[in-house]
């Protein structure tokens, strides 16, 4: 599959962002007299995980996830490679899960505190074209990888065409 099949894809990021005006919408609708309560519907902490029924260090993932305040969402599938090719997630990037927050794809085992620092940025390193952030493989001693050995991995920032930069490095 070639790059240009990857970039081709949008309509599952036109549906999300439907979604969230439609959320705003409804919020703002029932909580007119507390603006406060807009702030609550943009809530960063909500993540979606595809992954395969199987998948153990996904669990574990996931259960890093929710140990660390997110609200995650899971839903299997048998066609995981299908749910990244849709969301723009080059080869090189992959892992065993796929999440989506906030507009943006998480993929592998990014740690938690990883994740909410990316979601605070106030720019991302290649603009609107940043897809999101990936830990690629299965590096040991990442969350849901506890495995007792410990591999040096980066948190990698990328685009749809491949273009990578290190968010965060950990050298053992
Ligand atoms: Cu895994
Ligand atoms: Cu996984």
């Amino acid at each position: 599959m070639s790059n240009r099949q990857l970039i081709m894809r949008k309509p599952m990021i036109v549906g999300l962002l439907a979604f969230a005006v439609g959320s705003t919408v409804i919020g703002f609708t029932v909580q007119a007299s507390e603006p406060v309560a807009a702030s609550a519907v943009q809530d960063q902490s909500a993540i979606t995980v595809y992954k395969s029924a199987s998948c153990s260090c996904c669990t574990g993932w996931v259960e890093h996830l929710e140990r660390n305040g997110f609200d995650v969402e899971v839903k299997d599938t048998n066609n995981i490679n299908e749910i990244k090719m849709s969301h723009q997630v080059p080869r090189e990037m992959a892992s065993c899960h796929t999440a989506l927050i906030d507009g943006f794809v998480v993929e592998g085992h990014v740690p938690a505190s990883d994740l909410k620092d990316y979601l605070a940025r106030a720019a991302y390193p290649f603009g609107d074209k940043t897809i999101g952030i990936s830990v690629p493989g299965m590096p040991h001693g990442t969350p849901g990888m506890e495995t007792g050995r410990q591999d040096s991995y980066d948190v990698l920032a990328f685009t749809a065409t491949g273009q990578t930069e290190s968010m965060k490095r950990y050298q053992f």
